[in-house]
C-alpha cells in the first residue's frame, strides 16, 4: 500500500480582519483542501481579529509586533516561528508590511499573497477603490507567488468581477472579496499539489 504524502503545513500570516484565512480554514474543514493543514497563525498586530479567530478555532497561534521594530530582526523571529511549526508553504491574508529580502529567500515561491485586483493593474493599497476611480469595466482579485518586489511574483490564478453601473468602491470591493475566498484555497490546493511548473514569469499546470 502507498504511503500518503505528508501534509502541506500552512503558516498563515495576518494584520486585520482575517476573511480570507477562515474561508481557507473552513475550505480544509469541508475536505475542500485535501492533504493541506495549518500549522500557526502569525500576527504582528496584537488586536488583529483574525488572531482571534484562530484562538477561537484552536490553532496554534503566535504575535510577534512589528511596530517600532527593524523589518530585518521582525522577519528572524517570524521566520523562527514558521520553523518551529514546521510550515511548508506561507500565506500572506492580509499581512500589511512588506517582507525583507531575508525572509523571501528564505521560502522562494512558497510564499503566497492575495491581492484585490487583476495584477498588474492597481499594485499597492485600497486597489478596489483604484480600479473603481479609474473607471475599469472588469476588476478581479490575484493569487501570486511573493518575490521581492510589491504585489509582483509569478501568477498563480485570477478571478474576474464585473464593475456594474450600480457600484461604489465599497460594493465592488465586497465582490472582489467573495471570490478572493474562493481563489485562495483554489491556488493552495495547486500549490500544494505540486503538480506545476513555472516558465519565467509564467505558472503552468503540468498535465
Ligand atoms: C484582502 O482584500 C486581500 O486581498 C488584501 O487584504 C485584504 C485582507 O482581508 N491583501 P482579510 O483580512 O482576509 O479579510
Amino acid at each position: 500500500m502507498e504511503t500518503p504524502a505528508s501534509p502541506t503545513r500552512l503558516g498563515i500570516l495576518l494584520s486585520g480582519r482575517g476573511s480570507n484565512f477562515l474561508a481557507i480554514a473552513q475550505s480544509i474543514r469541508e475536505n475542500r483542501l485535501p492533504n493541506v493543514e495549518i500549522a500557526v497563525v502569525i500576527s504582528n498586530v496584537a488586536e488583529a481579529p483574525g488572531i482571534a479567530s484562530a484562538r477561537a478555532l484552536g490553532l496554534p497561534t503566535a504575535i510577534h509586533i512589528s511596530k517600532g521594530r527593524p523589518r530585518a530582526e521582525h522577519d528572524a523571529d517570524m521566520l523562527a516561528s514558521l520553523r518551529s511549526h514546521e510550515v511548508d508553504l506561507v500565506i500572506l491574508a492580509g499581512y500589511l508590511r512588506l517582507l525583507s529580502p531575508e525572509f523571501i529567500g528564505a521560502f522562494p515561491n512558497r510564499i503566497l499573497n492575495i491581492h484585490p485586483s487583476l495584477l498588474p493593474a492597481f499594485p499597492g493599497l485600497e486597489a478596489q477603490h483604484q480600479a473603481f476611480i479609474y473607471g475599469v469595466k472588469f476588476a478581479g482579485c490575484t493569487v501570486h507567488f511573493v518575490d521581492e518586489h510589491l504585489d509582483h511574483g509569478t501568477i498563480i490564478l485570477q478571478r474576474v468581477v464585473p464593475v456594474l453601473d450600480t457600484d461604489d468602491g465599497y460594493t465592488l470591493g465586497d465582490r472582489i472579496l467573495a471570490e478572493e475566498h474562493i481563489a485562495y484555497s483554489e491556488a493552495i490546493a495547486r500549490v500544494a499539489s505540486g503538480v506545476y511548473e513555472i516558465q519565467g514569469r509564467r505558472y503552468l499546470k503540468r498535465a
